[in-house]
């Protein structure tokens, strides 16, 4: 990759801002979004590094970023589609708002982000894109019809945009995490935890670093021949 610029989005913590700092330390300029103002060139202790509060769900901040980014010449050749929301509940009782809320910040917004990136990265002939999915979206949760749908969706807009760009250089993937402590799995009681960890073979949980560790991997010019990929990291939770 010539340039080194990536984009994350849900960069205020957890997964997001644990590849923040694993793409900082490999030389890379940092630029990511959330909602609330977060204070990345603390979290990073660098000036290497821009936050842009927005939410991905909005069309109209998501575009007025793009110019935003040309402005500063920081135009990314790596977008990584991290953020996400759960709104958990079975199926009977989930409210339209649970189902359009987690759509729409899953895998909608992976469009609306997508589409800002894909010209400059057609136009170089160079890209990455790396789209955080979840086991729930391979095996299906129960509780998690609106998130499991929105996670498998993820994998079918994955192989179908990896396909249309693969002759530019450009590939298209999904890490699919298992359980990772992050604050989205720390409201499990300690029962619920335990049943979690006796499914996984590895009989623990993951932590960011293991997402990161890969998706910096399916950045580097050594994954150029890997595209429309779907890979678990799980402790061998799901195995297809
Ligand atoms: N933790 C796990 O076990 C696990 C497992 C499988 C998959 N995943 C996936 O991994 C990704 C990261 O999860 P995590 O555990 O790190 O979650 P987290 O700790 O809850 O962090 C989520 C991040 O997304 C941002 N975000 C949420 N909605 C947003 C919106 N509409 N616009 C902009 N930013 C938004 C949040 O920032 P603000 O609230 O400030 O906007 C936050 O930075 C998610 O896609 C999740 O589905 C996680």
């Amino acid at each position: 990759m010539d340039k080194k610029i990536v984009f994350i989005t849900g960069i205020s913590r957890g997964i997001g801002l644990e590849i923040a700092k694993c793409f900082q330390k490999d030389g890379y300029f940092v630029v990511g979004s959330s909602r609330s103002n977060f204070d990345l060139n603390e979290a990073l202790s660098s000036d290497q590094c821009l936050h842009i509060p927005l939410d991905v769900t909005n069309r109209d901040q998501v575009s007025a970023c793009l110019d935003n980014l040309k402005d500063k010449d920081k135009v990314p050749n790596v977008l990584i589609n991290n953020a996400g929301i759960t709104k958990d509940q079975l199926f009977l009782r989930m409210k339209n708002e649970d189902w359009d809320d987690v759509i729409n910040s899953n895998l909608t917004s992976v469009f609306n982000i997508s589409k800002l990136f894909i010209k400059s990265m057609v136009k170089n002939r160079s890209g990455r894109i790396i789209n955080i999915s979840s086991v729930a979206g391979l095996m299906g949760n129960p509780g998690q019809v609106n998130y499991s749908a929105s996670k498998a969706g993820l994998g079918g807009f994955t192989r179908a945009l990896a396909k249309e760009v693969a002759a530019r250089n450009i590939t298209v993937n999904c890490i699919a995490p298992g359980f990772i402590e992050t604050d989205m799995t720390k409201h499990f009681q300690d029962d619920e935890l335990e049943n979690i960890i006796n499914q996984i073979p590895a009989f623990k949980m993951g932590n960011p670093e293991n997402i990161a560790d890969l998706a910096l991997f399916l950045a580097s010019d050594k994954a150029n021949y890997i595209t429309g990929q779907t890979i678990s990291v799980d402790g061998g939770l799901y195995m297809s």
